[in-house]
């Protein structure tokens, strides 16, 4: 297919995702992430659990007043749930959809060692061959995509501009090939939190990136009304001293993403990349109380794996369904009001637990 024959569709898609007081659910953890996940819980990684666990998710009721889209993983996207209707089970994507959720898939393969960069650095994988999975996952009933790049800032001169330039390009090429084939693109180009910087270095490589990333976005001829950013707040490293304060976050985020985005991008769906559960709900309000006194032409909102699902995951713990939907709901609703700007910070169940994980790979 062409860009053209989807054009009207993806800035459709996009709008829907972009909707005021949601966010996206990042349920789209690789089996190996997830058993993680499961093991701090005492919960086997086997494929029943992790049918069992996406079915809590997709059957909570309500989600949809403040979860527009899920993003899942190719396994889930082709899964059963547990839930019978009729003739057998239903499909988890159905479960989804049937709730007024779109549902998007993880497409890059993961990241691999950068050769010329320095060591750390990477490049994120899954060009080849991606057409053809674009086309398979549309065909199921994904109207969007995730390719989550990653850099990372060190004082031995991290990012490089390989780095930065290689994952720009990766990710235009990706943005552009899904287009091609129906899927909106999220493009996720994530700064990870280690280190020691402070928040104004932050800013400053963000600033690097997300100009980079649109020039190849640009050269790459990706439709922006169809398209989303995904980054990572603006926040000094997690080893930094100083400690960014919830009204700086906002200030600085706001600022990077104003000299960098353009207008035409209809939403900013933020990670949560390791803060803790009510962190992010705070720091997502502030983006936003920034983004109204500025005028900010963007949806802001959320695009949390951790900070959505750490509670849900503890409450459920391999058996309480009614307790793991309850505190999923109630981190969406935070973080629904967040994006409006209007969370009153403790009003919603939380864990405090720091959700950091160095190196951190989806
Ligand atoms: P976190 O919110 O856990 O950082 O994950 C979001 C995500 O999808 C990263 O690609």
């Amino acid at each position: 297919m062409t860009l053209d024959f989807f054009r009207e569709e993806l800035a459709e898609t996009a709008a829907a995702l972009a909707a005021p007081g949601t966010g996206l659910l990042a349920a789209d953890e690789s089996t190996g992430t997830i058993g993680k996940r499961f093991e701090a819980i005492g919960v086997d990684n086997s494929e029943e659990n992790r049918r069992a666990f996406r079915t809590l998710l997709a059957t909570t009721p309500g989600l949809a007043e403040h979860i527009s889209g899920v993003i899942l993983y190719e396994e889930t996207l082709f899964q059963d749930s547990t839930v019978t209707a009729g003739a057998g089970p239903s499909p988890l994507v159905d479960l989804f959809r049937d709730q007024g959720i779109r549902v998007g898939i993880k497409v890059d393969l993961g990241v691999e060692a950068l050769a010329g960069a320095l060591p750390g650095e990477t490049w994120c994988t899954g060009l080849k061959g991606l057409a053809e999975r674009a086309e398979r996952y549309y065909a199921r009933g994904a109207r969007f995509a995730k390719w989550r790049a990653v850099l990372r800032i060190s004082s031995d001169g991290c990012p490089s501009e390989l780095s930065v330039r290689e994952n720009a390009w990766g990710l235009a090429r990706y943005a552009r090939t899904c287009q091609e084939q129906g899927l909106v693109p999220i493009v996720e180009p994530e700064i990870l939190m280690d280190g020691d910087h402070d928040i104004a270095t932050t800013a400053a490589v963000q600033e690097w990136v997300l100009r980079t990333v649109y020039g190849a976005l640009a050269v790459n001829g990706v439709f922006l009304e169809g398209s989303l950013l995904k980054p990572s707040m603006t926040t000094a490293g997690a080893d930094c001293p100083e400690r960014s304060s919830a009204g700086q976050v906002g200030e600085f985020t706001l600022r990077t993403l104003a000299r960098t985005v353009p207008a035409a991008v209809p939403a900013i769906l933020f990670l949560s990349g390791g803060l803790a559960e009510e962190d992010a709900s705070i720091c997502l309000n502030e983006i936003n109380r920034a983004a109204h006194q500025a005028g900010a032409p963007w949806h802001l909102g959320f695009s949390f794996g951790r900070a959505l699902q750490h509670s849900c995951l503890q409450g459920w713990a391999g058996s309480d369904l009614v307790a793991g939907q309850q505190a999923l709901l109630a981190r969406a609703r935070a973080n629904g009001e967040a994006s409006l700007g209007t969370y009153q910070p403790g009003s919603q169940p939380s864990s405090d637990a720091s959700l950091f994980v160095a190196n951190y790979s989806y």
